[in-house]
Parts: C-alpha cells; sequence; structure tokens
C-alpha cells in the first residue's frame, strides 16, 4: 500500500509519526511525505527510503497512492479533497481536520467503539475516514461499555480542555504565562512571611496588564480558564458543544434520519447527525441521545477531562456498572472512586503521553438510581487525534 503523508511536520503529525514508528507501521507500507512549502527537500527518518518530499498543492503528486493522511488541517482538506476527488482518485482519504466529518459519505473513525461501522462502510465502499473531535473520541472511549449497550438516556459532559487542543502556539503561549505570572509574585514568594492576599495581588494585576502575552489565546488561560472553544454558533452554543451531541450520535449512527447543516445548527435540532450513506451505525436509526456540555479551556498541556452526568435506560448497581465500562476495550482503565486513587491515577499530569483512559469518579447521584457520574480523562493528541488514524491504515491493510 502506497500512502501519502501530509501535514506530518505539525504537533497531531509529528506524534502520528512517533506512534506509527513505534508500532513498526511502516513495515507495512510504502509511504511518501508532502510538504505544502518544501517540496523537494528531504523526507523523514522512518526506517526506509521514501524518496523527496512532494508538492502537496499539486494534485497529480498524488495519483498512483492508494491512501492519504493527512494532519495539514481543514484548509488543505477543502482545498485539495474535492480536486483529487473531481481527478479521479479513489483512493482513502484519512483525514484529523473537522471539514468532512459531518458529510453524509464520511465515517468517524473511532475504532475501539465503532469497528463495525467502519468495518460495514468498507464494505459499501465508504473511501472518506476522519478523526473525531478529541473530546468527544476520548469522552466516547471512556464511556464505550455504557454506550454500545445504549445504556445512556441522555447526558452532559463537561469539559476541561488542554492547551494543546488549541494548538502547538497555544501550549507555548500558556507557559510563557505562567512564567509571567510567577515573575510577578517571585519577589513576594522568596518572603516566607509575605501576605497572601498580596501576592494574589501581584499576580490579579499581571493577568490584566495589557502586556500579558495573549496573542493566541486572547485572554489569560494560566491562572484562570476560558468557558468558550471554538466558533460562536448562536443560540448560546460554542461549536466545540454542538460536536459533542453531533458527533456522538453519528459515531452510534443514531439519529441519522434527521437532517441537519453541519455549519448552522438550530436550536433544539442539535444531536443529530446527517443522514449517512457511507454506512449502517451501531444503534442505525434509534433517536439521537441528548449530548449537552459546556466545553471549558484550562491550563493542562496535553490531556483533556471529562465530568459526565447521565440518565441510563436502567438502574444498575455500581458494581455492573464499573464493570461494564471496565470491560469495553484494552485502553480504558477504572478507577476506584476514593481520594487518594483520583488524584493520582485521574488527572492530566497522570495520564499525559499514554494511551490508557482512566474513568472514575463513578457513582449514583442523588438525583435517582438512573443517574451516574463519571470523570474521565485523555490525551487528546493520542486517543483524541493521531491514534485513530494509524489504526485505520491498519484496519485497511488487513482488508
Ligand atoms: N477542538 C478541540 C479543542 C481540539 O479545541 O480542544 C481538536 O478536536
Amino acid at each position: 500500500m502506497r500512502v501519502g503523508f501530509v501535514g506530518w511536520r505539525g504537533m497531531v503529525g509529528s506524534v502520528l509519526l512517533e506512534r506509527m514508528r513505534a508500532e513498526r507501521d511502516f513495515d507495512h507500507l510504502d509511504p511518501v511525505f508532502f510538504s505544502t512549502s518544501r517540496a523537494g527537500g528531504a523526507s523523514p527518518d522512518v526506517g526506509k527510503p521514501a524518496g523527496p518530499l512532494r508538492d502537496a498543492n499539486d494534485p497529480a503528486a498524488f495519483a498512483g497512492l492508494d491512501a492519504i493522511v493527512t494532519c495539514q488541517g481543514g484548509d488543505w482538506t477543502n482545498a485539495m479533497h474535492p480536486k483529487l476527488r473531481a481527478s479521479g482518485w479513489r483512493g482513502h482519504w484519512i483525514d484529523a481536520a473537522s471539514a468532512l466529518r459531518m458529510k453524509d459519505d464520511a465515517v468517524i473513525i473511532l475504532d475501539p467503539v465503532n469497528r463495525p461501522v467502519i468495518d460495514d462502510a468498507f464494505a459499501r465502499g465508504t473511501k472518506d475516514w476522519i478523526g473525531g473531535n478529541c473530546t468527544v473520541s476520548l469522552m466516547m472511549m471512556g464511556l464505550a461499555g455504557l454506550l454500545e449497550r445504549d445504556l445512556v438516556e441522555w447526558m452532559t459532559c463537561m469539559t476541561y480542555q488542554a492547551a494543546s487542543g488549541a494548538g502547538a502556539q497555544n501550549m507555548r503561549e500558556l507557559l510563557q504565562q505562567m512564567g509571567e505570572a510567577h515573575l510577578a509574585a517571585k519577589p513576594l514568594l522568596a518572603t516566607p512571611d509575605s501576605s497572601i492576599l498580596e501576592i494574589d495581588r501581584e499576580v490579579a494585576g499581571i493577568l490584566r496588564d495589557d502586556r500579558f502575552p495573549t496573542e493566541h489565546f486572547g485572554v489569560p488561560l494560566a491562572g484562570s480558564l476560558i468557558p468558550w472553544i471554538d466558533k460562536d454558533l448562536g443560540g448560546g452554543m460554542s461549536r466545540e458543544e454542538w460536536k459533542g451531541g453531533a458527533e456522538t450520535n453519528k459515531i452510534l449512527g443514531r439519529g441519522n434520519s434527521v437532517r441537519q447543516d453541519a455549519e448552522a445548527p438550530g436550536a433544539g435540532a442539535t444531536h443529530a447527525p446527517p443522514p449517512s450513506r457511507a454506512g449502517r451505525g451501531i444503534h442505525d436509526g434509534k433517536p439521537p441521545i441528548p449530548v449537552e456540555s459546556i466545553c471549558v479551556r484550562i491550563g493542562a498541556m496535553r490531556c483533556h477531562s471529562q465530568a459526565i452526568t447521565m440518565r441510563l435506560r436502567e438502574d444498575l448497581p455500581i458494581a455492573e456498572i464499573e464493570t461494564l465500562i471496565a470491560g469495553a476495550h484494552e485502553w480504558v482503565r477504572l478507577v476506584p472512586n476514593t481520594r487518594d486513587e483520583s488524584i493520582r491515577h485521574l488527572t492530566p499530569a497522570a495520564v499525559t503521553g499514554k494511551l490508557e483512559i482512566p474513568v472514575g469518579r463513578v457513582r449514583k447521584l442523588a438525583m435517582g438510581g438512573h443517574y451516574v457520574g463519571a470523570f474521565t480523562v485523555g490525551d487528546q493528541l493520542l486517543w483524541g487525534a493521531a491514534e485513530p488514524l494509524r489504526r485505520m491504515l491498519r484496519i485497511l491493510l488487513a482488508h
């Protein structure tokens, strides 16, 4: 299989290549690397010759490839996907960007959760395979055991999203902000009997100072949080919040008889994906599960967390709920709901750089036996972005 890689130098692309080297994926395919700016330059070292970089803006340069994996971003996808398809290129398009995600003939790939959907779509000739929104993918990896059995009647998914989801420059800016906040407090911190309120005044002063570095976030994130992610869709909902309902239901194949405009969802129609021509979902034709969120950026580096409140269709004992969550796939880890286990194992600091998806704080809520709370954490560059892409290549190789 000849596979073209686009956007491999960026953050998600770099994590993808790292994972592919670690899993020896390149032993099974012939890679060709593309660049939008450095055609003719050297390809990255993946343990086998890949030739010089090809021009990512030249449709002819993709001729003969069996698959393209792109982490280049939505603008490139929007420019090149129609051109390549119009030119008659019929290879597999594997994409990290959201541009094609809600198209009728695209499948959102998260194989530990929707492998049957992927296989069904493959058999029907689907060629566009798109990674899901990171928070949605991580939430679904955590709750797969309950979602697959159709136990969730509705849920809220309150997110705590890391700087990496906004981009590499934002991660750098978060650290600059942390540094500035520390500098403002440093002389007072060095004096053991200085007043904490004085320290706080200094920090508040620098957070609100015009010179505080906010070029990328627009506002302080260090020492604060940002309760809005992605575009404002109107009606009080952010695009990130809309994705929670739309993508969860598309991945499950629910509500796919209800039409929805992916660019401008109207109030009251926020949970249904467009009808799919790509393949049957796990829960095809069932009504959409309402998923509501408030998506919040916090000062973590690359792990997103989700606090879940859900109503289950059955009043199951907590031990059974835990067994279902823990047994869904090999990456989910049930964290016992104790203080010690939670603060050690259910945090961005503990999970960063790892494939495991811990789920904890599982307990029945005061609203009644059907109501369950949970908390889950995941690395948004791994299961939230790169991992489903490389696994899709393996699935194509296996077919
Ligand atoms: N939209 C996500 C975020 C990142 O801003 O955290 C990628 O899905």
